[in-house]
């Protein structure tokens, strides 16, 4: 079985026509807090892509890390290529992040010792019936609400 290839943006100093139309363009607090809700907005893309019968977006997907947090089917009829999605980052999904980078990368958050913030990715993915598979994403910050007060990290400074 062959994969389905996933389009990118090439290159952000030279954007093709093709790729102003699919690329999804993510519109989203760039700090999100644990146990808040958030709104996401993804839409097609920065110049509009078409909803024709024959040529239209069939589905938007949004992913945190590789949380899926949902799929929005679209049809020829919808006014625009855009889905709005509500992310709802836990506690638990901050603590699992921290540790993972603690422990692989040796970066300076850890679950064990208080963690404030993780960085996660916010990814989009799109089906354009004529053109395919197109993905983008976008750095947010996850903020514990939980004030550290745990035990010291050896990777702490
Ligand atoms: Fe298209």
């Amino acid at each position: 079985m062959t994969e389905q290839v996933i389009n990118r943006l090439k290159d952000p100093e030279n954007i093709t026509e093709t790729e102003q139309k699919h690329v999804p363009v993510i519109e989203s607090d760039d700090v999100m807090t644990a146990e808040g809700k958030f709104k996401v907005t993804v839409t097609l893309g920065e110049v509009p892509h078409v909803m024709q019968d024959d040529h239209y977006i069939e589905w938007i997907e949004l992913h945190l890390g590789n949380i899926k947090i949902g799929r929005v089917e679209l049809s020829p009829s919808d006014e625009k290529a855009e889905a709005i999605f509500t992310v709802e980052p836990t506690e638990e999904i901050v603590g699992i992040r921290a540790y993972e980078i603690c422990h692989i990368r040796g970066v300076n958050v850890c679950g064990d010792c208080g963690t404030k913030a993780v960085i996660m990715k916010l990814k989009a993915l799109a089906s354009c019936n004529v053109h395919g598979l197109w993905e983008s994403s976008k750095q947010v910050e996850i903020m514990s609400k939980k004030v550290g007060e745990g035990k010291e990290c050896r990777w702490h400074a």
